[in-house]
C-alpha cells in the first residue's frame, strides 16, 4: 500500500509533491512526509494526513523531490516511521511502497556495521544500503542497483541524493509510473497526480530500475537499458476532481449512468473471450467488491448461459487444487491487488488462459494477464468503490450477453436510465432506521445475494455500523438470534421464482422485531404492507434490478455515514489499493 511520487523540473517542488500526495491519499493516510534537495535535503514528516500539513510541507525548497503517503505496515503510525527515511550523513532520502521481508537480518547487519537506525521501518534498511554503496561509487543508479539487488520483498522505490541531478526509481511488485511533461518529469505510484501536467506516461516494469532528470528517462533491466512503450492517458483532470459534490464517494455515485454507458460502449469494440474459451472451466478470482461482481457474474454465467463457473476469493485460491486449464479471470479495479495478482499468477503456472478486467491502464494485472479489458469508470478516488463496481458489472454483463449470442446492447445501455432514477430517490426515512441501528442485515435470493453483500460492505466501510449481507434462507440458520428491534433488516425483493419466499422470509424476520426495509418492483402491492418502509424501483429486467439495486444500497450508506458525520472518502483503517497479501 503507500503512495509515492516524484517531481523535478522547472517548478519548486514541494507544492506539487504535496497536491499529488493528496491525490495518492486512497492508497494509505496515517503519515505522510516530503524530501527536496536544494543544497542539502530538506525533509517533513508526520503522523497524520498531509491535507491537515499541507502549509509547512509545502514551504520546502528545491526543484526536485520526492514524495510518500503511509499506510503502516512495519512500525506503528508516528514521525520517525514516516517517509522519507535518510541514512546517517543525510545525503539520500528514499520513499517505498511495498514490503521488505528480509529487513530484520539486513538491518542487524547494518548495525554492526555502524548504521544508527532512527525508525521501525523495514524500509530504513534500504536507505543505508544505498548510502554504503553511494559512498564507494559516487554513482546513485549503481548504488541503488546494487541495495536492491539484497532485497526480498516487493518495492517501488525513489531516491533522491542531494549531490545529483537525478532520482532514482526502482521497481519490482508494486507500481510505478512516470509521466514526461515539458520540461519536467514525474514518478508516482499512479497517473492520478500527474493528470494536470501530462498525458504522456511510461509504464516500469518489474525489475526495471530508472534514472530521472527534467529532460530525460533511461530505464535499465539487468544492468542492460530497454525502452518502454509512451502511452496516452485518457482520464482528465476534471476526472480527479470532486466537482462540486460534498465527497468524491458521492460524485462518483452520481457518475454511474455515464460509467455503466461508456464501458458498454468501450467494450464493445473491444475483443471479449471467445465463446470456445468460455466452453472451458471458468474460474473467477477477486477481492472485495470485485469479489461480489464475481459473484453476481456467476449466477448469470449458470443462470442465463447454463456455463458452470467456479469463483475463490483470491486470497483462498492457492489453498485449493488449482483448475486443470481453462480460463481464469481476475476482477481488480485498481489492477494492483496483491491477492488476485498472486491468484493470476498460480493459474498461469497451471497453463490456464488468464483474462483481467480492470480500471488502470499500464496496472500490474495488465501486464499479467494474457488478456485485459477494460472498465471506463475514470479514476476512482473515494476509497470505497461504487462506479468501478458498476464498470465491472457492465463488462461481466456484456461477457454473458455475448456468450449468450444475444446482443442486447440497446437493452443494456437503457439500464443507465434506470441507474439515474434510482439517483433522485430520497432515503431520509431509511437512514431514520440506520443510523442508531446496533447491526443491520441485509438479504437477498439468487443475484440479489451478492447485491446485499455488497450493500453491508459499504455500510460497514463507511459508516462502521456493522452490517452482514446474507443470503435470505440462511438468516433463520444462526443470525436469527440476533434480530432485534435494533437490528433492521433491509430485503432485496424482486418479482421472479425468489418473490414469494422472500415474501415469507420477511415476514418471519418482522415477527423477530426487527424493522423491514424493502428494496422492490414499482407497483408491488405486498412488500408496502409488511414492511415498514419500501423503496420502490422502476425496473423491468434482471440486470436492471441489480444495478439499481445496487446503486440504492451504496446511497443509503452515502447518507447514513454522512449523517453520522464520518471520514467517507477516507474511513479508517482502509487503503484503496491492498497490496500486500
Ligand atoms: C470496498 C473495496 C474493496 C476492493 C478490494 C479489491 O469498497 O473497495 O473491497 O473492492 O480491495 O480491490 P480491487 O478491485 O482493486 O482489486
Amino acid at each position: 500500500m503507500c503512495g509515492i511520487i516524484g517531481y523535478t523540473g522547472k517548478r519548486d517542488a514541494a507544492p506539487i509533491l504535496v497536491e499529488g500526495l493528496k491525490k495518492l491519499e486512497y492508497r494509505g493516510y496515517d503519515s505522510f512526509g516530503i524530501a527536496t534537495a536544494d543544497e542539502a535535503i530538506s525533509v517533513v514528516k508526520k503522523e497524520g494526513r498531509i491535507s491537515n500539513h499541507a502549509g509547512t510541507a509545502g514551504n520546502l525548497k528545491g526543484k526536485r523531490g520526492i514524495g510518500h503517503t503511509r499506510w503502516a505496515t512495519h512500525g506503528v503510525p508516528n514521525d520517525q516511521n514516516a517517509h522519507p527515511h535518510t541514512d546517517c550523513t543525510n545525503r539520500i532520502a528514499l520513499v517505498h511502497n511495498g514490503i521488505i521481508e528480509n529487513y530484520a537480518e539486513l538491518k542487524r547487519e547494518l548495525i554492526q556495521r555502524d548504521h544508527v537506525f532512527r525508525s521501525e521501518t523495514d524500509t530504513e534498511a534500504i536507505v543505508h544500503l544505498v548510502e554504503e554503496e553511494y559512498a564507494k561509487k559516487n554513482h546513485l543508479l549503481d548504488a541503488v542497483r546494487t541495495a536492491v539487488s539484497r532485497l526480498k520483498g516487493s518495492y517501488a522505490l525513489l531516491v533522491l541524493a542531494s549531490d545529483n541531478e537525478e532520482i532514482v526509481a526502482a521497481r519490482n511488485a508494486s507500481p510505478l509510473v512516470i509521466g514526461i511533461g515539458d520540461g519536467e518529469t514525474f514518478i508516482a505510484s499512479d497517473i492520478t497526480p500527474m493528470l494536470e501536467y501530462t498525458e504522456r506516461v511510461l509504464f516500469l516494469e518489474d525489475g526495471d530500475i530508472a534514472t530521472v532528470t527534467r529532460e530525460n528517462v533511461s530505464i535499465y533491466q539487468n544492468g542492460k537499458q530497454v525502452n518502454r512503450p509512451v502511452e496516452l492517458i485518457d482520464w482528465s483532470v476534471e476526472d480527479g476532481k470532486k466537482g462540486g459534490f460534498a465527497h468524491y464517494m458521492l460524485k462518483e455515485i452520481f457518475e454511474q449512468p455515464q460509467v455503466f454507458y461508456n464501458t458498454i460502449r468501450g467494450i464493445n469494440d473491444a475483443p471479449l473471450p471467445d465463446c470456445n474459451r468460455l466452453r472451458d472451466p471458468v474460474t473467477v478470482v477477486a477481492c472485495g467488491t470485485s469479489y461480489h461482481a464475481g459473484l453476481i457474474f456467476k449466477y448469470l454465467l449458470e443462470e442465463c448461459c447454463q456455463i458452470p463457473a467456479r469463483l475463490d476469493y483470491a486470497s483462498e485460491f492457492r489453498y485449493y487444487p488449482p483448475p486443470a486449464s481453462g480460463l481464469v479471470i481476475g476482477i481488480t479495479q485498481s489492477g494492483e491487488t496483491a491477492d488476485t495478482l498472486m491468484a493470476l499468477r498460480l493459474a498461469k503456472a497451471h497453463n490456464c488462459h488468464t483474462l483481467a478486467i480492470t480500471n488502470v491502464l499500464g496496472s500490474t494485472v495488465t501486464r499479467l494477464a494474457d488478456t485485459t479489458l477494460y472498465m471506463r469508470a475514470g479514476p476512482e478516488i473515494s476509497v470505497a468503490a461504487t462506479k468501478s463496481f458498476i464498470a465491472q458489472l457492465a463488462v461481466l454483463m456484456q461477457i454473458v450477453n455475448r456468450f449468450r449470442g444475444n446482443s442486447q446492447t440497446e437493452t443494456l445501455l437503457e439500464a443507465h436510465k434506470a441507474i439515474e432514477d434510482a439517483l433522485l430517490m430520497d432515503f431520509s426515512e431509511t437512514v431514520g432506521l440506520c443510523e442508531n441501528a446496533q447491526s443491520i442485515f441485509y438479504v437477498g435470493r439468487g443475484p440479489f445475494y451478492p447485491v446485499s453483500l455488497e450493500g453491508a460492505l459499504k455500510m460497514k466501510e463507511i459508516s462502521y455500523i456493522h452490517a452482514e449481507g446474507y443470503a435470505a434462507g440462511e438468516i433463520k440458520h444462526g443470525p436469527f438470534a440476533l434480530l432485534s428491534e435494533k437490528t433492521p433488516v433491509i430485503a432485496i425483493c424482486m418479482p421472479g421464482e425468489t418473490y414469494d419466499v422472500m415474501i415469507s422470509n420477511i415476514k418471519e424476520m418482522k415477527a423477530r422485531g426487527s424493522p423491514v426495509i424493502g428494496i422492490g418492483r414499482s407497483g408491488d402491492t405486498d412488500l408496502p404492507e409488511i414492511c415498514d418502509l419500501f423503496i420502490p424501483l422502476n425496473v423491468a429486467t434482471l440486470f436492471t434490478q441489480i444495478l439499481t439495486a445496487t446503486v440504492v444500497l451504496q446511497l443509503i450508506a452515502y447518507h447514513t455515514a454522512e449523517k453520522l458525520g464520518r471520514d467517507i472518502d477516507r474511513p479508517r483503517n482502509l487503503a484503496k489499493s491492498v497490496t500486500v497479501e
